[in-house]
């Protein structure tokens, strides 16, 4: 009935991430403004009903792994419940957060099946922490990373490397995988809209690894896992693993397997897409499971070999919205 989604360009999309919600409880300078975004009405959001419609789809063509973004996917009221039922889904169930609400939840959540956590942390200092997110929350993101190890949960820590902010704490960040079952991974920036102009704040992936070897000379390429947006490396000796995400340089496309649901219901094929389809409205005027196959079918068969050239769109001062309207 359903073929599986594939691309002009041999690609297959089998990884959905999903953002349940464009809202945040902090305030990351690189992500949005101290009063945040223009946020999405309640009655503009997908529905639970409307996204587990939408995943069987999806999960008919071939997607076997969910990833919850946002936002803050925790700040979705009831999320517990979506888990359950996407558990019920997908195979591979992971999460995108800060960990500020994980906590209390944790436990309910893995016996759904949600068992891949990657955790947004962009400093080890507390003051700094602040200034980053504005928000005083290091203890809460800390004490989530500590319950994750402490279960053994697949854990992996995002740091967005931001020039003259933490990118003296590479070495630091890479210390915590001594003896850490954990995969600690730096992003360069991406020029979304946010408070300070990020992209003038992008260090690039040689230039981070260049950092990382003034301490750790011997720091050497790891085998990553297969479809990873990051490029893997390891300190001979230490338990975890070091990852550079080229979120920027967008050196991965070519085994890129992800599509993408924002909050509102459109999807994207790819994250610097400026376009996508509007999901929603077919949903609520009823349209049928085939009539939705065959659409995403088509949609995923026009996505481009590679994201927008991102220099050229920054020279234009063509910059996106903000990166929790879309989900990372
Ligand atoms: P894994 O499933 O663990 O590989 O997760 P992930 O790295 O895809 O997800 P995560 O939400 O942790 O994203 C980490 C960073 O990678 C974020 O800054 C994302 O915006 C970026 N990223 C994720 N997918 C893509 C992509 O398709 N293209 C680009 N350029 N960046 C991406
Ligand atoms: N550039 C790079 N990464 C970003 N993230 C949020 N905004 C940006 C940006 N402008 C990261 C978050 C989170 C992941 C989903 O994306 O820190 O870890
Ligand atoms: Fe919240 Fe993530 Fe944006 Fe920070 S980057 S404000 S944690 S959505």
């Amino acid at each position: 009935l359903y073929p599986v989604l594939k691309d002009q360009h041999g690609r297959q999309s089998t990884y959905l991430r999903l953002a349940v919600t464009d809202r945040c409880n902090l305030r990351c300078r690189y992500c949005m403004p101290e009063e945040g975004i223009d946020f999405a009405a309640r009655k503009d959001l997908l529905t639970f009903e409307e996204i587990i419609f939408l995943s069987e789809v999806l999960a008919e063509l071939g997607v076997n792994k969910v990833r919850l973004t946002g936002g803050e996917p925790l700040s979705r009221k009831g999320l517990p419940k979506l888990v359950k039922g996407l558990g019920r889904i997908f195979p591979e169930m992971a999460m995108t957060t800060n960990g500020v609400l994980l906590p209390p939840v944790l436990d309910e959540l893995a016996g759904y099946g949600l068992n891949h956590y990657n955790l947004s942390l962009d400093t080890l200092r507390e003051d700094r922490f602040f200034q980053i997110t504005r928000r005083d929350e290091f203890n809460g993101t800390w004490r989530a990373l500590e319950a994750l190890l402490e279960r053994g949960i697949k854990t992996k820590i995002n740091v967005v490397v931001l020039k003259g902010t933490n990118d003296d704490e590479l070495g630091d960040f890479v210390a915590l995988t001594k003896d850490r079952k954990l995969d600690v991974r730096f992003i360069e920036a991406m020029p979304f809209n946010d408070d300070d102009g990020n992209h003038h704040l992008y260090l690039s992936h040689g230039e981070m690894l260049a950092s990382i070897r003034e301490r750790f000379p011997d720091i050497a390429p790891d085998a990553g896992e297969a479809h990873s947006s990051s490029v893997a490396y390891r300190v001979p000796g230490f338990t975890g693993t070091v990852g550079i995400i080229p979120a920027y340089s967008r050196s991965l496309c070519g085994s890129c397997n992800r599509l993408r649901l924002t909050p509102k219901g459109t999807m994207l094929n790819c994250l610097y897409s400026t376009k996508g389809i509007e999901l929603l409205p077919l949903l609520r005027q009823g349209i049928g499971r085939q009539d939705l196959a065959d659409l995403i079918t088509a949609f995923v068969m026009g996505k481009h070999k590679t994201g927008h050239d991102t220099q050229r769109l920054e020279q234009s001062g063509n910059i996106f919205a903000s990166m929790t309207s879309i989900g990372g």
